[in-house]
């Protein structure tokens, strides 16, 4: 998009469905959080950390190979987003789950990001499904906690003894994403009346494949980005644009 573009007019068939909507789903990327200044994945292999492949850093056998190395690269990541704040996105999204609830609706809000902001912004209803960043699972008995011992470099589990090595809650390349997450997730794309895509490029699977499930539920599927993905073409509104200019004025037009 060039800064000149014309932000999208909200399409009046869009609000009418969102009036009547009792079942929302929303699917968000790195996309939603750019405005917040997240650095996406790649962006964030600057300085110290730039002759590093991700692929050589989030993966398992990194990890079994080199934890505490593994450990400085998401202490780094996350000084990275330590002052960001969630955006008109994330606002407007947070603000659309509790308007849908008073019209007795619901919004699922299914995200790839793992920086937290949409719960940080007030969404509640929230699957995670690469995990978040602010979290530590253990890799031996896999009990997540939200507090770790930050004065070693290897925290240990602390659950029963277990004493097994701490790691970010977070999908790695070549892992599964959690099973029961997904299951809701894609129960949610084939159960929905209308289907957000927002700030995803919509090529990493399986989040992926969850606006085509939509669109094959007969649901309304609006995409919500700059530039084309390869839905964009498929979509019932393709809305080009950002999602923290889009997203507020949707909002506005239907509820305020
Ligand atoms: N508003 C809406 N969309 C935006 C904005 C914005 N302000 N800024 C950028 N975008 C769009 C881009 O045009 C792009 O299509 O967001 C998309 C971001 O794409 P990716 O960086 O590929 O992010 P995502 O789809 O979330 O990637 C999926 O891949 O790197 C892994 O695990 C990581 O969760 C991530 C996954």
């Amino acid at each position: 998009m060039t800064p000149q573009a014309e932000a999208p007019t909200i399409p009046q068939g869009l609000i009418e469905k969102l009036r009547a909507a009792k079942r929302v789903a929303v699917l968000t990327g790195a996309g939603a959080s750019a405005e917040s200044g997240v650095p996406t994945f790649r962006e964030a292999q600057t300085g110290l950390w730039a002759e590093h492949r991700p692929e050589d850093l989030a993966t398992p056998q990194a990890f079994e190979k080199n934890p505490g190395r593994v450990w400085e690269w998401y202490e780094w990541r996350r000084s990275l987003i330590r002052d960001v704040t969630p955006n008109e996105g994330h606002y407007a999204l947070a603000r659309m789950e509790k308007l849908l609830a008073g019209q007795k609706a619901n919004l699922t809000l299914i995200t790839q990001n793992v920086d937290g902001l949409h719960q940080q912004a007030g969404s509640q209803n929230v699957l995670e499904l690469h995990g978040n960043i602010q979290r530590t699972k253990c890799a031996q008995c896999g009990n997540v906690a939200t507090h770790w011992e930050k004065s070693t470099s290897l925290p240990q589990c602390e659950q029963n003894n277990c004493e097994g090595l701490l790691r970010p809650d977070v999908v790695w390349f070549g892992e599964s994403l959690p099973l029961n997450v997904l299951r809701q997730a894609i129960a949610t794309a084939q159960g929905c009346d209308i289907f957000f895509s927002i700030g995803t490029s919509v090529l990493v699977q399986p989040a992926a494949s969850l606006p085509a499930m939509a669109l094959e539920a007969k649901a309304t599927v609006v995409e919500i980005n700059p530039n084309p993905t390869p839905i964009t073409e498929r979509v019932t509104y393709a809305l080009e644009g950002l999602s923290g200019d889009i997203l507020p004025r949707l909002v506005a037009r239907i509820w305020d």
